[in-house]
């Protein structure tokens, strides 16, 4: 009989202790609930959500981990909350993860992603028990040559905007952390394998984030706006937030039984064919919705983006054995079909939110 993914990551986390930074974001709420189906004990570590309707309420965050309300620059009691828990495992979403904000507030950006992380690492060193480590950057880290290539693990890393730059750089503090303090060689003594899990755009239920495609268009199409768009011939590796949040569980599993092996970064991303312009997944959408219109926002006077983006992801697919379940279809359909959930029955969202998981897993 074959193994489903939740036998295989039940095995691995079941009864373990989990630290979850970021809990309270949208990656982080999926990641919590899927961890709870799988039976782990999470303390999370975030700020208090920033949007309305956020999805950490809406799964009843708080009755399924031990939620620790606090920044990451608060190294202290960064420290207090790990060293108390004595985690098995760390997975480290908390950031500053939005572009155009990274413009407002460029040195705050850095700050969290780059130092934050570095604080994190810093508490690693503390603990003396076995711990697996698994930092959360994005595609974004490549240098972006704007080519028709999928970026692979080893190329060049870069950042023109703010944010894209934090998690290039945060990439250069995780290497100078495994190489000084927790270099393979030395594994019997600190007993920490630090992973990288690099994936593009996500998306999924719960998402309110501002300037996302997909939250615009459900926040429009439920009053029955226009939802409007930039940049409609941008591609993007688009893929549900699923496939990240199992690839990253994946990865820790790994690395748990192998932390010299994986002890390295991977991509996590959708098959070549499903890095889609905007355009392409806004119809996707509309065809799911059942409706929708929508306007295009002339591009001049907007802050550089990154025009086009793919990621190569035969890394994880060989030596993890992860690999993406839904095309972009199926993605969007998933996705709108929350929204159109949530809009038409609020009080019955986390349950709707754990069959989507559950189908996941044992699919
Ligand atoms: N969503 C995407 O499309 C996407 C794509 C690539 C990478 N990522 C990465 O995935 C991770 C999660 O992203 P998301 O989309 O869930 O973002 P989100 O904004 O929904 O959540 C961010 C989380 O980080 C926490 N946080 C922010 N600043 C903090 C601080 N100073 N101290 C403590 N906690 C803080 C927030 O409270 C929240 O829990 C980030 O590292 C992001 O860079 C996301």
């Amino acid at each position: 009989m074959v193994e489903t993914l939740f036998q295989r990551l039940k095995q691995t986390y079941n009864g373990k202790k989990v630290f979850l930074t970021g809990h309270t974001g949208f990656k982080g709420a999926w990641m919590l609930k899927t961890l709870s189906i799988l039976g782990a004990k999470v303390k999370g570590y975030a700020l208090e959500p920033q949007t309305k309707d956020d999805l950490f309420h809406l799964i009843n965050g708080e009755q399924i981990c031990e939620s620790i309300i606090a920044d990451l620059r608060d190294k202290k009691r960064l420290e207090k909350e790990i060293i108390d828990f004595q985690p098995d495992f760390i997975f480290h979403l908390a950031a500053q993860p939005l572009v155009r904000l990274s413009y407002d507030i460029p040195a705050e950006t850095f700050e969290i992603n780059v130092i934050g992380t570095a604080n994190i690492l810093d508490v690693v060193r503390l603990l003396e028990k076995k711990c697996d480590v698994v930092l959360i950057t994005t595609d974004k880290v490549y240098q972006n040559n704007e080519w028709i290539y999928p970026y692979r693990e080893n190329d060049r890393l870069g950042g023109y905007d703010p944010y894209s730059a934090s998690k290039a750089c945060t990439e250069l503090v995780i290497d100078s952390y495994r190489n000084s303090f927790f270099n393979s060689k030395d594994y019997d003594l600190h007993k920490k394998g630090i992973a990288v899990g690099r994936a593009g755009n996500v998306i999924g239920g719960g998402d309110w984030s501002k300037d996302r495609l997909i939250p615009d268009i459900a926040k429009a199409f439920a009053i029955d706006k226009p939802v409007t768009i930039r940049n409609p011939k941008s591609i993007r590796p688009w893929q549900h937030v699923l496939e990240p949040v199992i690839g990253y569980l994946l990865l820790g599993a790994n690395l748990a039984a192998k932390p010299i092996q994986f002890n390295q970064a991977y991509n996590f991303g959708p098959h070549f064919l499903d890095a889609l312009p905007v355009i392409d997944m806004l119809k996707l959408a509309m065809e799911s919705w059942k409706g929708g219109e929508y306007r295009v926002e002339s591009s001049t006077n907007q802050p550089h983006e990154a025009g086009l983006l793919k990621l190569d992801i035969s890394k994880a697919i060989i030596e993890l054995n992860w690999e993406p379940k839904l095309n972009a279809e199926e993605a969007v359909k998933i996705t709108i079909d929350w929204y159109k959930y949530f809009f038409s029955e609020p009080e019955m969202i986390s349950n709707f939110t754990f069959q989507q998981i559950n189908s996941y897993l044992n699919s």
